[in-house]
């Protein structure tokens, strides 16, 4: 009587290790899963900012930066860790929906005309419904962003005028980092500003243009910005050096390389049917 208890005591102990061993390999299986689709979701949107190098509507090294700028205002103002992980993914696809504009605008380095200045403020929509209807949260990021970056905390800004926290975090989080880059860049109208200008004029832009939260989140993140500013700016002296010289391919090459982070140049011979290898 008391070994069959005993016996089926070791059965049932038995039968709940195999269940335990079998829920903890079908949970590491769910999270390769997941861990895969996000990647390649992150991997979709890298491509779809190159597809974008290729009409020249931004540099590469802008990308790379506005998304190490966001993820650190992000962390800043005590986001999750997938929170900034989806902000550093999905900011550099703020401008996607400059696809649609003719090169007579994307290229045009002067002043634009009141029409089409008007034109160039339809690519927040235009980013949006690129991604519209994504159940992934790091397109539909990716949406929130592309459709809110020119917003502003006064309700000054488009597509919609939104106002205050009206604005998605996201949008908010992004629209600082943007300025913040185009400030500290050289444009064809202006030098590139020192950093400590472009805080400084960042910060006095806090309740006009920006959520105050935000420019605490980006001044408390400053030392960690100021090492990003300071890394790049090599690298923006070097593409402008051989964007000089026109060679436009290995150009390119380099930056499709800082935005995937893969070093080195593609060689054909090393692909094969659907992989880059
Ligand atoms: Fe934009
Ligand atoms: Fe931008």
């Amino acid at each position: 009587m008391v070994s069959r208890i005993i016996g089926k005591r070791d059965m049932s102990i038995k039968t709940t290790r195999k269940y335990r061993e079998e829920l903890k390999e079908a949970n590491l299986r769910l999270k390769k899963a997941y861990k895969e689709v996000r990647d390649s979701h992150i991997q979709i949107v890298f491509r779809l900012a190159v597809m974008a190098e290729y009409r020249d509507m931004t540099t590469g090294s802008h990308l790379v930066r506005i998304a190490d700028y966001s993820a650190m205002i992000a962390q800043g103002m005590g986001l999750s860790k997938t929170e900034v992980q989806n902000v550093r993914y999905a900011s550099p696809m703020h401008d996607i929906g400059k696809i649609i504009l003719p090169d007579s605008i994307l290229k045009n380095k002067g002043k634009l005309t009141d029409d089409e200045r008007e034109v160039m403020k339809r690519h927040p929509i235009a980013g949006a419904e690129i991604f519209r209807d994504s159940r992934s949260p790091i397109m539909q990021a990716c949406g929130v962003i592309a459709l809110t970056h020119h917003e502003r905390y006064d309700g000054s800004g488009y597509p919609y005028g939104l106002k205050g926290k009206e604005i998605p975090l996201y949008g908010r989080i992004v629209g600082v980092a943007d300025v913040f880059d185009a400030l500290t860049s050289k444009r064809p109208y202006k030098k590139a500003y020192s950093f400590e200008r472009s805080v400084s004029m960042v910060t006095a832009m806090a309740g006009r243009n920006f959520d105050p939260d935000v420019v605490k989140a980006f001044v408390r993140s400053e030392e960690r910005i100021r090492g990003v500013w300071e890394a790049n700016r090599d690298i923006e002296d070097f593409l402008d050096g051989v964007g000089g010289l026109g060679e436009a391919v290995p150009r390119l090459d380099l930056k499709i390389q800082l935005m995937l982070g893969r070093a080195g140049r593609y060689n054909p011979r090393k692909m094969s049917g659907g992989k880059l290898r």
